[in-house]
């Protein structure tokens, strides 16, 4: 509950402003104050009367506005508030508050202000990607600023891509774990989580069981411990969760290029089944039978071990946690893993098809490391994702 807490949430001129009137009843629900400011180019997507009518607030608008200087200067108004909100936060707002410009009402009450700040970017694709985006968007963190989104998907412009505003309940989580400021704050972990596909032709690949389950519950438990949480996922049967950054990936080769350019971060945690060998003979055609009875013969290249280069990595994670899935011998392989792989603690778990694991809703895991095993008891997914992000907040805080 967000009771007694009071957002000043500046609007962008964006198509994703239309969401931040769920986005209002979603934080007055929580029991929140809005104090809505719109840029100008905010009020040709939503009008200012819809937003002061879900605020139950007057909308702020201008700077230079004698009435709301008598009333509250924009000083004070940058101050008032637990957190500031920019969402959509646009290409444009970001450009001037790395900047540091102060040329209309939103961009001098950033300027203004000692209040954290959260950012729930939107835009095309493109203007995403920009370089001079990406380096506005290294400056305002640098300064502090905090980061929702944004996801991967369609777009009101019609494209494709990273850039699409996060959802209203993805940045209320965000909202809630800044304000209740849990120990995971300001921390980044990257979660790495369900099965890869290793392509064999252009409609076969070679997958595993793994669901997903076990790695969505973690990035979950650490969200609301208030991690910033990068989420790089294989096609996985879960759905990811919701505030958390989404990286979608299909293979193994996919996977290793998104976790090393998800670093810096302040742990890691491998969920993933990944695969440990792709085919080195892709077939550019789908690969048909002959009629003489010949079978194709794939040949094998070992995939990158993701979890070996990122704890050799000269950007490694204060903590690295790796996971093995055993059918036999779980613990004399788990430790020899632990050894080999150079992280700084193993989840051990018996994936035998006896033990239902795979695919299930329940873990039964052993926890090494350093300084020795510990066996937890057989609990739900969720109750062993808790349990590990509270062990994670023990090394990391
Ligand atoms: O070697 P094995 O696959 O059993 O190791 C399991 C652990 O290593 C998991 O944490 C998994 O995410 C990680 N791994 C990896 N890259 C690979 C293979 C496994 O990161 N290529």
């Amino acid at each position: 509950m967000l009771v007694e807490k009071r957002v000043l949430l500046i609007i962008g001129g964006g198509i994703a402003a239309y969401k931040t009137l769920e986005l209002i009843r979603l934080l007055r629900g929580q029991g929140a104050a809005v104090t809505p400011v719109m840029t100008k180019a905010a009020s040709e997507f939503v009008t200012p009367l819809s937003v002061s009518a879900l605020a139950g607030e007057k909308v702020y608008t201008h700077l230079f506005d004698l009435t709301d200087e008598a009333e509250m200067g924009h000083i004070n108004l940058s101050r008032v508030a637990d957190l500031i909100v920019v969402a959509p936060a646009t290409a444009d707002l970001i450009a001037r508050m790395a900047t540091g410009r102060a040329d209309d009402l939103a961009s001098t009450l950033l300027l203004a202000t000692d209040t954290p700040v959260l950012l729930a970017p939107a835009m095309n694709v493109r203007m995403w990607q920009h370089p001079a985006t990406q380096r506005n968007l290294a400056q305002i963190q640098a300064d502090g600023a905090c980061l929702v989104g944004p996801d991967e998907g369609e777009m009101a412009c019609g494209e494709y891509g990273l850039g699409r505003f996060a959802e209203p309940a993805a940045i209320l989580f965000a909202i809630d774990a800044m304000l209740s400021g849990g120990p995971l704050l300001g921390k980044h972990v990257i979660v790495t989580s369900g099965p890869t596909h290793e392509i064999i032709d252009p409609v076969r690949y070679i997958a595993n069981r793994s669901s997903g389950a076990q790695g969505a519950a973690i990035a979950v438990a650490l969200r609301d411990l208030g991690a910033s949480v990068s989420f790089v996922t294989g096609p996985a049967a879960v759905p990811p969760p919701v505030g958390v950054t989404v990286i979608r990936v299909e293979t193994a080769a996919e996977m290793a290029a998104a976790v090393t350019a998800a670093l810096p971060a302040d742990a890691a945690v491998m969920a993933a089944a990944v695969a440990d060998w792709r085919v080195a003979n892709v077939s550019d055609r789908k690969m048909k039978k002959d009629g003489t009875g010949k079978v194709p013969a794939l040949k094998f290249v070992e995939n990158p071990d993701i979890l070996r280069d990122i704890s050799a990595s000269t950007q490694r994670p204060k903590l690295v946690v790796g996971f093995a899935a055993e059918t036999d011998d779980v613990l004399v392989n788990a430790q020899a893993k632990l050894a080999r792989k150079g992280c700084d603690w193993i989840v051990a778990n018996d994936v035998s098809p006896a033990s239902g694991i795979m695919g299930g809703m329940e873990n039964a895991v052993t926890i090494l490391s350093g300084s020795g095993v510990e066996v937890w008891p057989r609990l739900s997914k969720v109750e062993v994702a808790r349990r590990l992000a509270s062990r994670i907040v023990e090394a990391l805080v």
